[in-house]
């Protein structure tokens, strides 16, 4: 069969902060090839898949010898002869040859890199780029990008407490148009913080360097950098953004350093809010702590019917939370990462069972990426609707914004972006009756 693995291997390559990370390359009997490099989080859920590092001294312990041996020594055993094509087969395989319940013996990134080699080389088999292999003959839209424009928490030296602060452009109506506006609002932002005296280069994921002295300050220089560069904020361009709260919660308090404060969830809850009422956010990430499903229940009852909320550390892209949370009224969206499940097949799962609780979904990056474009594809073919990648500088970015525009241009008359379409239900009611 022209799709039975014939040889696979894995390698060291290096990501976007300069660390190891596994890529893996299988190859079809019929001769086609299939590569992927595994991403690397820096504010990681303790739920989450985990990557397997050597330790030690050599490369502050983030070597990966360790995951590309499981790769090379134990799945290439279990994996040559099996059908590549039949991914929740070979997925079924490596979870089984890890057998714990966080790819902890193998690695997430061992896993992560070996599962989307695998699709990628079936796709090639077919001869299809990979977002139309997962789609089949179905239309898919165009995901609504989500971009940041100021980079903080744990991928800013803690510059500012929220982690990401980010735009969105539901209007924009094709992803050409999207990455045109981002790019005229990312170089206004860039020039506020030039003429604050406040440009400082830019964070992990491209982000402006956040030199405010408040977090509310960083909202205050969103709209004031859409403005600048002639949108009308709430209108044309909405804000979004991802508290990412796991890392401000300690001993039973979440902790705002930059704004002086120390608050119990019910307090945080009512900061997020006020934001919300003061300023044009139209999607909010980990408002609170991955545990506190209280503080989120309350979240999206106090926001989620105008807001999208999401839920990336609180999930861990894990069907099983997503069902858990939505019982529990906690969410109305999910980030989906597939190094957070560790396989497609489970990556898949979790986007399936958020889109049978009627949410959105977002296929997202880590902080730690690389030219790898699997996420482009995913995100366009599973219909998700929404793609974060992090900003719109440095190259492991660009690459995939790049790569949408590539699969636009290749979809011709049949492109559809996704815009208001890609919220929750009532959120989207929301958008359009605001423009109306
Ligand atoms: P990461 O965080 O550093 O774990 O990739 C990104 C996010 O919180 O969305
Ligand atoms: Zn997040």
């Amino acid at each position: 069969m022209k799709t039975t693995i014939a040889s696979l291997k894995a390698r060291q390559i290096w990501d976007s902060r300069g660390r190891p990370t596994v890529e893996a390359e299988v190859t079809l009997a019929g001769g086609a090839v299939g590569r992927a490099i595994a991403p690397a989080g820096a504010s990681r859920g303790a739920h989450e898949a985990v990557d397997l590092r050597d330790g030690g001294e050599r490369f502050g312990g983030m070597g990966v010898d360790g995951a590309v041996a499981a790769i090379n020594e134990t799945l290439a055993k279990l994996l040559v002869g099996q059908d590549a094509a039949d991914q929740s087969a070979i997925d079924a395989a490596i979870i089984a040859s890890d057998n714990t319940p966080n790819k902890a013996r193998h690695g997430a990134n061992a896993t992560v890199s070996l599962s989307m080699a695998v699709l990628h080389a079936a796709a090639a088999a077919e001869g299809l780029p990979l977002w139309r292999y997962l789609a089949g003959e179905a239309d898919v839209r165009l995901p609504l990008p989500e971009i940041q424009i100021f980079g903080g928490g744990a991928h800013a030296g803690r510059r500012t407490d929220i982690q990401d602060f980010m735009i969105m452009t539901p209007h924009a109506g094709s992803v050409r148009r999207a990455l045109e506006i981002t790019a005229d609002v990312y170089r206004a932002a860039g020039e506020v913080m030039a003429g604050r005296g406040q440009l400082s280069g830019t964070a992990d994921e491209g982000g402006w360097w956040p030199n405010f002295n408040s977090n509310e300050e960083a909202l205050v220089a969103m709209v004031e950098s859409i403005e600048k560069a002639g949108y009308r904020p709430g209108v044309d361009v909405y804000i979004s953004l991802d508290v990412a709260a796991n890392e401000l919660f300690e001993d039973g308090s979440y902790r705002l350093p930059l704004d002086n404060a120390t608050m119990d969830s019910g307090a945080m809850v009512d900061r997020v809010s006020r934001w919300a009422a003061t300023y044009p956010i139209l999607s909010i990430e980990d408002p609170v702590s991955q545990d506190d499903m209280a503080g989120m229940a309350d979240a999206t009852k106090r926001l989620g019917e105008t807001i999208q909320m999401i839920g990336d550390d609180f999930l861990v892209t894990n069907a099983a939370r997503v069902d858990r949370a939505a019982a529990e009224g906690a969410c109305n969206a999910a980030l989906i990462k597939v190094n957070q499940a560790g396989t497609v097949s489970e990556a898949k799962a979790a986007l399936d069972a958020a889109r049978a609780q009627g949410w959105a979904t977002i296929v997202s990056a880590r902080s730690g990426e690389t030219e790898d474009l699997t996420i482009a594809h995913l995100s366009t073919g599973w219909d998700a609707g929404q793609l974060k990648v992090g900003s719109f500088a440095r190259s492991e970015r660009m690459a995939k914004w790049n790569e949408l525009l590539r699969i636009e241009e290749a979809m011709g008359s049949r492109a559809r972006f996704a815009g208001i379409d890609a919220f929750p239900a009532s959120v989207a009611a929301h958008l359009k009756a605001s423009r109306a």
